[in-house]
């Protein structure tokens, strides 16, 4: 199985992103590192125990990552997620503990121990973390896979403002360090994720599993998804974080393009923006794979079978 790391901000579509890995067994899942974003991390290392233990894997290390951004302050997003971050199913209060190690130092060890070239970063939220291990242990970069990550958005604009997509916003610093690093990155924009959309019937087929994981699944989605319905009349909620799980088991699912990326840190109007260079029109440095289209159908399949696991 492809190692990996799970650095996230959960967030119901984070917490389904977990349950997906959870139940695929071509992923081996070293340790899970949660950080503030969604809502403060108490709150989002609380909801990664939370998941784990639905999904009776009390066993996978969990650590507190970053409490805020490197430089601006925490901008959180209880107007989709709901005050606990995880509102809708009544999921009981998590017994497993949390690791005493700080995430950032469990990805720094993590890396430098295992193989070089093994171990995949998946990350749901900001990039500060991944900034911070590098700033930590600069030795980490070469050794890092592959960083898989939900952010950005190009042709689609953004999600928190015009321009720019939550993750990328919330700590743009971050995100600048980790495009200039040099590390191999495949990125899931808005460009993806508003394509991967829950509806009722999808829904619905999650409920017909007729598990604990299931029940608590739909609910989560029902409550996740009124938020996108209500505002923009959109058919369902998009599952931004599943994306970087799926194309871990199943890549063929998406489809996008190698290119340069580079993340504006300096314009109020545009801070956050993750500027693609989709048609090559400047000779800079090639550092992402920007994904663009999906096949949802074949994603929501996917995803039932999988939750169908635990
Ligand atoms: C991203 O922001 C968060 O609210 C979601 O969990 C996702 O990671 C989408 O912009
Ligand atoms: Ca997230």
């Amino acid at each position: 199985p492809r190692k990996i790391i799970i650095d996230t901000d959960p967030g119901q579509d984070d917490a389904v992103a977990i349950l997906l890995a959870l139940g695929s067994p071509e992923l081996e899942i070293l340790g899970m590192v949660a950080l503030a974003g969604n809502v403060p991390l108490a709150l989002t290392e609380k909801n990664t125990r939370k998941i784990c233990e639905l999904a009776g894997r009390p066993d996978i290390p969990v650590y507190a990552g970053a409490v805020r951004p490197l430089v601006r302050t925490l901008v959180t997003a209880e107007h989709v997620h709901g005050e606990t971050g995880l509102n809708g199913p009544a999921l009981p209060e998590p017994t497993m503990p949390l690791q005493e190690k700080h995430g950032v130092d469990f990805i720094v060890d993590t890396l430098m121990r295992e193989e070089p070239g093994t171990v995949t970063l998946c990350t749901l939220g900001a990039l500060t973390d991944v900034a911070m291990a590098l700033a930590r242990k600069p030795e980490i970069a070469p050794r890092i896979k592959e960083i898989v990550m939900m952010g950005g958005g190009f042709f689609e604009g953004g999600n928190i403002t015009p321009t720019a997509e939550f993750n990328i916003y919330i700590d743009a610093h971050a995100a600048e360090v980790v495009f200039a690093s040099g590390i191999p990155i495949t990125m899931m924009p808005l460009d993806v994720t508003h394509k991967a959309l829950s509806s009722p019937e999808r829904i619905a087929a999650i409920r017909a599993l007729g598990t604990k994981v299931g029940e608590a699944t739909a609910t989560m989605l029902e409550f996740y998804e009124r938020f996108d319905v209500d505002k923009y009349g959109s058919r369902g909620g998009p599952l931004h974080d599943p994306c970087v799980i799926a194309y871990l088991i199943q890549s063929e699912l998406f489809s996008g393009r190698h290119c340069n990326v580079e993340i504006e840190t300096r314009s109020e109007l545009t801070y956050g923006m993750t500027v693609v260079d989709w048609w090559g029109v400047t000779d800079r440095k090639k550092n992402a794979t920007v994904m663009r289209e999906i096949d949802p159908d074949g994603f929501y399949k996917l995803l039932v079978e999988r939750l169908g696991r635990l």
